[in-house]
């Protein structure tokens, strides 16, 4: 139960191995979907149809026997929508909501007819009785279709994929960790339309969030509201150097490992390391944007670097990654090309500053390499 009025009717999705095919989800995730109990009674989204029938079971029991009114699709992504036709296939009188890109993208995905469909523009209301629906249009977080509905009686804004994190909801586990792993991912390019909406946010008397994954926000909502305003700016939130490493035989690794320890030494308040090559990518992309330093060590392969440096800059590049200082690190026996691989690709994003220092190894890290890894570490101290 959310509120007297408003039940939780999602589910948690255990089974799956990659979300939205490319994610690993050690923990699962949780498709939310809600219903709205009041004169009228509203569904808020559905949920992926691989648990179509537990969700609707679930609504079958928070109905008891009443018919519902309305589905509101906030966000049409099949991990919310998919199930809509099920859902219509059972409560064919329920009015579908939505704003008119919600219906366009929605027809891509059934071969139904909207002629029943009420079609929401920003700023319109629904009553449902003591509750008002408002509806708040917020494209590109994470598709254009996307809304945000504020119910102005209990204060509860439904935010779409919006603080939302991974994991099912039975998981014991912080908020933070998983919803910066999963904003960064999955909506971390559209940050200005994500500043957009916060500023919306902010006339609102918010005391309930709730997001289509993850846990329902309550108590103190500021926690969430500044993260998402950091991640969004593209702030560094954590003080601190993340290290990314892609090394063919496991020298590039040792190096970095001991620019590790020398940064700690000189006082660091953290490091955070990632092996490209085993590591989970979507991690390292979050902490690439957690801390404001980062450093990238890579062999040279193919006259470039090495493929899982290129994808992971690469995804880098397509999140509208910026505002971040940047040291290189290369190792190449014959010919190192792999620093001026890794610049090429990081001078197409926005405010980056590359240290004039980079540093070239040519197999394992020698007396002379270690005096030019503690100049890098001072260096990473001290910018
Ligand atoms: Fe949870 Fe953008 O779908």
């Amino acid at each position: 139960m959310v509120t007297n009025d408003i039940l939780y009717i999602g589910v948690d999705d255990k089974d799956i191995d990659l979300f939205e095919g490319q994610f690993v989800v050690p923990n699962g995730i949780a498709y939310n979907s809600y219903v709205i109990l009041d004169n009228k009674i509203a569904v808020m989204d559905t949920v992926d149809k691989r648990k179509g029938a537990e969700y609707l079971a679930n609504l079958e029991k928070a109905l008891g026997g009443r018919l519902p009114d309305y589905l509101i699709v906030s966000h049409v992504e099949p991990d919310h929508a998919s199930s809509v036709k099920l859902f219509l296939e059972k409560y064919p009188q329920a009015q579908l909501v939505g704003n008119a890109k919600t219906f366009q993208i929605l027809a891509q995905y059934f071969d139904l007819s909207f002629d029943n469909a009420l079609i929401v523009k920003e700023g319109d209301t629904l009553p449902l009785g003591k509750h008002e629906l408002h509806f708040i249009l917020t494209p590109m977080v994470h598709w254009p279709e996307v809304m945000f509905t504020y119910d102005s009686y209990d204060k509860v804004l439904f935010s779409a994929d919006a603080f939302g994190k991974f994991g099912a909801l039975d998981t014991k586990e912080d908020w933070t960790c998983e919803a910066r792993r999963y904003y960064f991912n999955i909506v971390g390019k559209f940050g200005m339309p994500v500043q957009t909406v916060l500023k919306k946010a902010a006339s609102l008397d918010i005391r309930i969030i709730c997001p289509l994954h993850g846990p329902i926000l309550s108590g103190d909502l500021s926690k969430y509201l500044d993260k998402y305003n950091i991640w969004s700016s593209y702030e560094p939130e954590s003080e601190g150097v993340f290290i990314a490493y892609a090394s063919l035989h496991g020298n590039t690794r040792d190096a970095v490992l001991a620019l590790k320890e020398m940064l700690l030494s000189k006082g660091c308040p953290k490091v955070a390391v990632s092996d490209l090559a085993r590591d989970d990518m979507a991690e390292a992309l979050e902490d690439a944007f957690r801390y404001g330093k980062i450093v990238l060590a890579a062999s040279s392969y193919n006259g470039g670097v090495m493929p899982f440096m290129e994808d992971f800059l690469h995804h880098l590049k397509g999140k509208n990654y910026q505002k971040r200082t940047v040291a290189l690190v290369e190792n190449g026996s014959w010919a190192p090309s792999a620093n001026k691989a890794m610049t090429e690709i990081l001078s197409q994003m926005k405010d980056i500053t590359i240290l004039d220092t980079p540093i070239t190894l040519r197999g394992i890290m020698k007396e002379e390499d270690k005096k030019a890894f503690e100049a890098l570490a001072d260096k990473l101290c001290d910018s």
